[in-house]
């Protein structure tokens, strides 16, 4: 199960390339400052994790994504065959298929069907004899879409007390908003003390494992020793005997000691929180906390200092904008009591990496068109009732520009630095943009090259630069085609004529493609062409892969360099 070393390196690397190139870097920018800690993609792992760690996050990536098999344990009934088919963006975050909860609804009041033992409904089953169906009682049918797990191992080390400080379930200060927390036991330890929920729409779980441990049963009918029961079609006991071969807990150890939850908790553990450019200081964040959307969207929080941490999950500042409150959401309630969550109950989202989330919203009524319809619609449902009424009409007299403001700033949660052409890379794309914002030498966090200012100083200089150099993904990152030791981006941003704009400087086309610069373009240079075919690494062009064009380029100017 576990990845060999080559493989978890080669990913580690495609998720963050700026790791391999420091010695590169180093070796051909002698101007180079020292290197700056970028912040991780979303999906990537957390930064500071040992190798030990960094490989149980690949392992568990593994897992994540790997089908359970029928023999394996899956199903009689389940939702799907494994993890990523609902957490797909990015891998582990959320996702646009929603699960369904149903029951019956009396006098406002949410109760299962009878025999049943819960609400949410299995979609799929392993032969149709075995399938649960909505029986035609049901009179709430309701859907919850995908979140996510990103950050899990850093929200679930903010303590207990540090959330129980934002309650307010008397509205002692008379805002309207009264936030609640939601108390639950932990599935590993069920007779312990009561622990403060925060994972689920409805602050349902308040810890990974116990969601891997849940989400295993639930989703994929992979009993485990967290929830070792599976769950009968419908309530139906004698349909269960008779679709279920598998004895259970299905989960067993692998051949580490590990069991399919505890990978899959590894890894979502181990997720870095979505990056955040600018970090600070825009307008449109004022915006948002004067009209009281920071009274549940809370922003900073710090993770426990427990010595029984990782270093990376310790001690660590960290944006969710969420309070993990349950509040009354009003018409924005699902109808479903779930645990000691009511109808109208819904936990605040982490606002993190908003930009890229569609649908919007549990319902995922917010869905489609561009990023600014879809918050201004999930905003407006925060209304006309409930706790999130007064912020979502404030929003809603707003004047066009502060809307905008507010909307610019929710959109850069998430947003990767330098990735000025937001397309989640950093590449050729970004680059004319960054040499635009660091001609006019200032960037204000309200503008686009706000996020190409690495240390927040409001300037774009070489600190900047070299930054954006480390952060620059692709080949051409590092080129440097006259071999003096600045790279061919560096020497156009300083000013050499690139007026075909191929990244490589006009007057030095004549050696394109030497690629261990070594001033001459031979079979060294082929094998390190043909081992890159297909990838971006020896692409003369800039058109984002290794192929016959290039190699035309190589035979070209075959020999020396000079
Ligand atoms: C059929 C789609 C689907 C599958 C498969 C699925 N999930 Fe989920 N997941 C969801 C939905 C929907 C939610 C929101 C559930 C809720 O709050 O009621 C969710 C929520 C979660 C959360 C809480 C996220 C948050 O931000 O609070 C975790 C953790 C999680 N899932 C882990 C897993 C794991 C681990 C697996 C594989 C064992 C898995 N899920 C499989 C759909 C899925
Ligand atoms: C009373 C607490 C509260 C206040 C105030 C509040 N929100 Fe929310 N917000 C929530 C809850 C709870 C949800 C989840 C609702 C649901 O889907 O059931 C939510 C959802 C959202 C979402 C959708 C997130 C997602 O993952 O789908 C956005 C965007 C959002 N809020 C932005 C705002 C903005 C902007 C403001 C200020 C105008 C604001 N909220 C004020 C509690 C609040």
């Amino acid at each position: 199960m576990l990845p060999d070393t080559l493989t978890t390196q080669s990913k580690a690397r495609s998720m963050r390339p700026t790791m391999l190139p420091v010695v590169t870097l180093l070796a051909v920018a002698p101007f180079a400052n020292a290197q700056v800690a970028l912040q991780p993609k979303a999906g990537a792992p957390l930064d500071g994790l040992t190798p030990a760690q960094l490989e149980l996050f690949w392992a568990g990536h593994e897992a994540y994504s790997t089908p359970v098999t029928i023999a394996g344990g899956l199903g009689p009934i389940m939702n799907k065959s494994n993890c990523v088919s609902c957490h797909t963006n990015p891998i582990g975050g959320w996702g646009s298929i929603a699960v369904h909860h149903y029951g019956i609804e009396d006098k406002g009041e949410f109760m299962l069907l009878p025999g049943e033992t819960q609400s949410l409904l299995q979609s799929l089953a392993i032969s149709p004899g075995c399938a649960e169906v909505v029986p035609p009682e049901a009179t709430v049918f309701v859907q919850r879409i995908t979140n996510s797990s990103l950050a899990f191992g850093l929200i679930e080390a903010i303590p207990d007390a540090a959330i129980a400080a934002n309650a307010d379930g008397t509205d002692s200060n008379g805002d309207g908003i009264s936030g609640r927390v939601h108390w639950v036991h932990l599935l590993e330890d069920p007779t312990g003390p009561l622990r403060a929920g925060r994972f689920g729409w409805k602050a349902q779980v308040a810890s990974t494992l116990s969601f891997s441990g849940d989400a295993s049963r639930n989703e994929m009918g992979l009993t485990n020793d967290l929830v070792p029961v599976e769950n009968a079609p419908n309530g139906n006991t004698a349909i269960l005997t008779q679709c279920d071969a598998v004895a259970d807990p299905e989960d067993a150890p692998d051949s580490e000691g590990f069991r399919f939850i505890d990978r899959v908790t590894h890894f979502q553990r181990y997720l870095a929180q979505p990056p955040q450019t600018p970090k600070s200081g825009m307008t449109g964040e004022a915006v948002f906390n004067a009209i009281g959307c920071n009274a549940c969207h809370v922003r900073d929080w710090t993770t426990s200092d427990s010595p029984s941490l990782e270093t990376a999950i310790r001690n660590m500042a960290i944006k969710p904008y969420s309070d993990f409150l349950l509040h009354n959401m009003g018409g924005l309630g699902d109808g479903v009591q779930q645990g000691d969550a009511d109808e109208s109950e819904m936990r605040t989202p982490v606002l993190w990496n908003l930009r890229t989330r569609d649908p919007m919203l549990h319902t995922g009524a917010a869905a489609g068109g561009t990023f600014a319809t879809r918050v201004t619609k999930a905003i407006e449902l925060h209304g006309p009732f409930g706790e999130g009424a007064a912020s979502a009409a404030a929003f809603m007299a707003l004047g066009g520009t502060q809307k905008a403001q507010l909307i610019s700033f929710l959109g850069s949660l998430g947003k990767l630095e330098f990735d000025l052409e937001p397309d989640h890379l950093v590449d050729s794309l970004d680059f004319p943009l960054f040499q635009a914002c660091f001609a006019t030498g200032s960037a204000s966090p309200d503008t686009n090259c706000g996020v190409a200012d690495i240390n927040q100083d409001g300037l774009i200089n070489m600190v900047d630069a070299h930054a954006f150099m480390q952060a620059y993904e692709g080949a051409q990152g590092t080129a440097d085609c006259d071999g003096d030791g600045q790279s061919d981006l560096m020497e156009i941003l300083l000013g050499a004529p690139d007026l075909d704009g191929n990244l490589t400087p006009d007057d030095c086309v004549g050696c394109v493609a030497d690629f261990n610069a070594d001033g001459q373009r031979n079979g060294a240079d082929l094998a390190i062409l043909l081992a890159a075919w297909g990838t971006d690494q020896a692409d003369t062009n800039g058109d984002g892969v290794t192929n016959g064009v290039d190699l035309g380029t190589l035979l070209a100017g075959w020999g020396s360099c000079g």
